[in-house]
């Protein structure tokens, strides 16, 4: 099973990060990488990270395989953005690095939900996000603006 490891995005793999792609017919699902970078230096609340195979984290220079990020706000860890580089997908990247970015928010101690969201046509995103327990989540604030997209929220587990 892949495991994967984020490094934040720094001036270090920032060149690197703006340089992953999607296939052509993904990028109506997801901004660029260099417009989610744009969106974080200007919202303190947005988390960006570099997506790395976990056998290659501890080479002196690991390839970014893809970039995540992530929105700390009111209670919620929100997941802006995954995307994995056309190279590396279908190889169990895009589940890996969701799994490690829900670990990450539920060590947060003021996080009391996990949410994300995909455009309605993405059926990879539907798939992967329900196989984790996600299920929809009702978002009134959004409002009709955002229709094209579906919000979803990480149901808790009964202990
Ligand atoms: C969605 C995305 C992140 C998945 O990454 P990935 O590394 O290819 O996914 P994985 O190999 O971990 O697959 C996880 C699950 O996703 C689903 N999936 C991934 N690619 C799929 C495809 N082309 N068609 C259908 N389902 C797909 C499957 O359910 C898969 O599980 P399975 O292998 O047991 O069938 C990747 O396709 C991507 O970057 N897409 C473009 C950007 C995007 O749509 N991001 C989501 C924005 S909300």
């Amino acid at each position: 099973m892949a495991t994967v490891s984020l490094r934040l995005i720094t001036q270090t793999n920032f060149n690197e990060c703006i340089s992953l792609k999607v296939a052509d017919n993904q990028k109506k699902f997801v901004a660029t990488n260099v417009q989610s970078l744009a969106a974080a230096f200007v919202n303190p609340t947005y988390h960006p990270f570099g997506i790395y195979d976990s056998e290659a984290h501890y080479q002196a220079n690991p390839s970014m395989i893809g970039f995540t990020m992530y929105e700390l706000i009111d209670a919620v860890g929100f997941i802006l953005r995954l995307m994995i580089d056309e190279k590396f997908q279908r190889k169990g990247y895009g589940r890996a690095a969701m799994i490690e970015v829900i670990r990450r928010l539920k060590l947060h101690p003021e996080v009391e939900q996990i949410a994300t969201s995909h455009v309605r046509e993405n059926e990879a995103a539907a798939r992967l996000y329900e196989s984790l327990g996600f299920v929809d989540w009702e978002h009134e604030l959004r409002g009709d603006e955002y229709s094209g997209e579906r919000y979803l929220i990480l149901q808790k587990k009964r202990t």
